[in-house]
């Protein structure tokens, strides 16, 4: 298993470029099963999880190409769908492979798709999705550790969803987003309240509509998606990352650096940068796509509490965790979205951080002088929140277990070492 060197104590000085979202770039994938016409995808992010989300559309028997591996550009056909089914050896890999029921279940009624099962941040139920597809008209049944989802009607063959009025209990991302995608090709109208308002959702109702499907209240909670009989191929960009943006800001400031981030969408990180400014970190928005962020001065204390979007993100926690045990004073996080996402707070202390944890919130105090050790990535974003720390450690830090952040970050070990880190990765082999 590959693990990262960090030797800590270099001020990050450069520029950046941020590549595609994630979390835009899958749903924008899962997206091209609603049509038979070509789709073609651009500012995919070079990580694992869009590798494996190229897999399972292929599974369903869509045409995947790409030019590269791993690929930026991905063109999906999807003409016929024999096989409508979300295995478990790859959903096990990628909860987000749950994006293909709400697709299937538009376009063929009819879905098998395992259950994702519990993860390192919590028990992430999907029963928001399953119950709104519900009333759209799907009869659902659990099976083998699988979702079996049919509309009745048309004999094998699944029905069509019906439009339906749907008020999600919890603000859900991909819930939202399933159920957008499950809309666009229903009989009549949808109305979704309590949505989520991410902009990787409103991302997914810009690609919607270039595909023909009719969509409004963007941004809003309240999305009416009036469905029509077919969808047609596209060409989409997805937006930039906003947590790989946020986790460079923070890197920025966390090392006392002078950091210039590219190709990001500043507006999308109005919460980030707010708290950062508020510990004493210096931003400055250059142009509608550069950011850039200035450490060096002394950094003070802020509490955060995450929240749905427009507030700050639960996938930018650990990341200000590490800089929170960087600055003077005692800061209070409060984890409002997932039950258990502290795990990279243990591995903080074993590096000397002063940090206590009590249910959803964790206490830090600061400074503390962090001294390199070996440390365990338990998921993505802990894992970005162990290499900030392990960029300000005194010594070598080794951070096991980095197949999570090659799920979600490109490059990373190559965009910190040019802005002057001292990391890399290090090929491990199971003995
Ligand atoms: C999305 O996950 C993101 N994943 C996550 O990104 C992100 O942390 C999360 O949203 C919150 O912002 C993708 O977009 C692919 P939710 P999602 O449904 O959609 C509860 C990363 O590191 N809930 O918005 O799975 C749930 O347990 C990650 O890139 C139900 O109770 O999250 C949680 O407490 C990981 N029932 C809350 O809602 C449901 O049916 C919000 O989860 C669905 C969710």
């Amino acid at each position: 298993m590959d693990k990262f060197l960090i030797r800590g104590g270099k001020a990050l000085r450069g520029t950046v470029a941020i590549s595609g979202a994630k979390n835009s770039a899958l749903p924008a994938m899962a997206a091209a099963l609603l049509t038979a016409e070509k789709v073609a995808v651009h500012n995919i992010p070079k990580v694992r999880d869009l590798i494996t989300m190229g897999k399972l559309l292929t599974f369903m028997d869509a045409k995947v190409t790409v030019t590269e591996m791993p690929a930026s550009d991905y063109v999906i056909e999807a003409p016929a769908l024999n096989h409508a089914e979300a295995p478990y050896e790859l959903v096990k890999t990628m909860r987000a492979s749950i994006l293909t029921l709400g697709p299937l279940m538009a376009r063929l009624g009819v879905a098998r798709v395992s259950l994702p099962g519990g993860c390192a941040i919590g028990a992430r139920p999907v029963d928001l999705h399953l119950s709104a597809l519900e009333k759209m008209g799907a009869e659902i049944a659990m099976s083998h550790g699988y979702i079996e989802a049919k509309v009745p009607g048309n004999g094998a063959k699944g029905g069509r969803l019906k439009g339906a009025h749907i008020v999600f209990e919890k603000i859900t991302v991909t819930g939202t987003e399933n159920i957008l995608m499950a809309a666009t090709l229903a009989d009549g109208e949808t109305v979704l309240e309590n949505c989520a308002r991410e902009p990787e959702v409103t991302d997914l109702i810009v690609m919607l509509r270039k595909m023909g499907a009719e969509i409004a209240g963007d941004g809003t909670a309240t999305l009416r998606i009036r469905g029509v009989r077919e969808l047609h191929g596209t060409e989409h960009s997805v937006i930039p990352d906003r947590i790989e943006t946020g986790t460079f800001l923070v890197a920025g400031a966390i090392t006392g650096g002078d950091l210039t981030i590219t190709n990001c969408q500043p507006e999308h990180q109005a919460a980030v940068i707010a708290k950062l400014q508020q510990t004493g970190a210096s931003i400055i928005t250059v142009d509608q796509t550069t950011l850039r962020v200035r450490g060096g001065g002394k950094l003070v204390a802020a509490d955060m509490t995450t929240e749905e979007y427009p507030g700050f993100a639960t996938d930018m926690q650990a990341q200000y965790m590490a800089l929170a045990t960087q600055v003077e004073g005692t800061s209070l996080i409060t984890e409002t979205i997932f039950e258990n996402r502290f795990m990279h707070a243990s591995e903080m202390i074993r590096m000397g951080a002063n940090i206590s944890v009590e249910g959803r919130r964790a206490v830090v105090h600061g400074p503390a002088v962090l001294s390199g050790s070996t440390v365990q990535a338990s998921d993505l974003r802990a894992s970005a929140g162990l290499v900030l720390a392990g960029l300000v450690a005194s010594g070598e830090t080794v951070i096991d277990r980095v197949y999570h952040i090659d799920r979600g970050y490109e490059g990373i070990v190559e965009k910190l070492r040019a802005a002057g880190a001292d990391i890399e990765r290090v090929h491990g082999t199971v003995l």
